[in-house]
């Protein structure tokens, strides 16, 4: 017999499943594909002559997926060509699960970038950051002070282009691996302001957790000014704190004044 947690984890993994396309039960258990290829593939090569064995070359080094990053984010020039970088990027196991990789949206000139967490169903459905309910509130919170994606103002992004699994929090080295992105996503950008949106994104662009209380107090993140404000998400479970999340709006327009 489940209990409540289990039955809900269990109903959030056939959610996923259904989300990925999975239309039919065939067997009772998954079966992983890749673990069955590599035995497969094993099974089928000859064994190695001592002689060949020990004219083995020395095995591979370890993949170190935070410096290939570093290296792919590094060489590319341009919005695109960043895009096209981590399209190709096969360190972060995300990417399996995901149906579109989430780049951006809004206007790459704007003054104000938004750096959020991850996509969720929605993004993950479109290939577009923000478009679900949160994404709603966040157009309406920054339509308010006269900024929107679609006339200009506001440039989004994420600290991850995949979504994750059941929307979990990222894992530390999934955001390692994804920051050297992110930075160059910034630099090529070259917002005046960042807006820090939410706990992944404070983690990764201040160092910081706890939102709630560094929210709204104006600090510096990747050499320009960045405001830390509450993610949208939680304004709709919290919706007292969109007095706070006000504030700070105000803030940002008085600052880009
Ligand atoms: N939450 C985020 O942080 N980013 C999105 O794109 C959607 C929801």
């Amino acid at each position: 017999m489940l209990d409540a947690d289990e039955y809900a984890a269990a109903l959030a993994a056939l959610d996923w499943q259904v989300d990925l396309g999975a239309d039919e039960a065939i067997e009772d258990r998954p079966v992983d594909r890749y673990a069955h290829a590599a035995e497969a593939a094993e099974a089928a090569a000859p064994p190695p002559s001592p002689a060949a064995a020990s004219a083995l070359p020395d095995p591979a080094p370890e993949a170190d997926p935070v410096a290939d990053a570093r290296q792919a984010a590094g060489a590319a020039r341009s919005l695109n060509g960043l895009r096209a970088a981590m399209a190709a990027f096969e360190g972060c196991e995300l990417k399996r699960g995901a149906r579109n990789l989430v780049f951006c949206d809004g206007d790459p000139t704007a003054r104000v970038m938004i750096v959020g967490e991850a996509p969720g169903r929605d993004e993950d459905r479109e290939g577009r950051p923000f478009v679900g309910r949160a994404g709603r509130l966040l157009d309406r919170m920054f339509g308010a002070i006269g900024l929107s994606r679609q006339e200009g103002g506001i440039y989004i992004t994420n600290v991850l282009p995949w979504r994750p699994p059941q929307n979990r929090d990222p894992t530390a080295e999934e955001i390692a691996m994804m920051t050297p992105f992110l930075d160059r996503h910034i630099a090529l950008a070259d917002p005046q302001i960042l807006v820090v949106m939410g706990n992944i994104s404070a983690q990764t662009l201040l160092g910081r957790r706890g939102i709630t209380r560094i929210r709204g107090t104006w600090t510096e993140a990747r050499g320009r000014p960045a405001l830390p404000m509450t993610h949208p998400a939680y304004l709709l479970r919290n919706p007292a704190a969109k007095r706070e999340a006000w504030a700070d709006l105000l803030s940002l327009s008085r600052r880009l004044k």
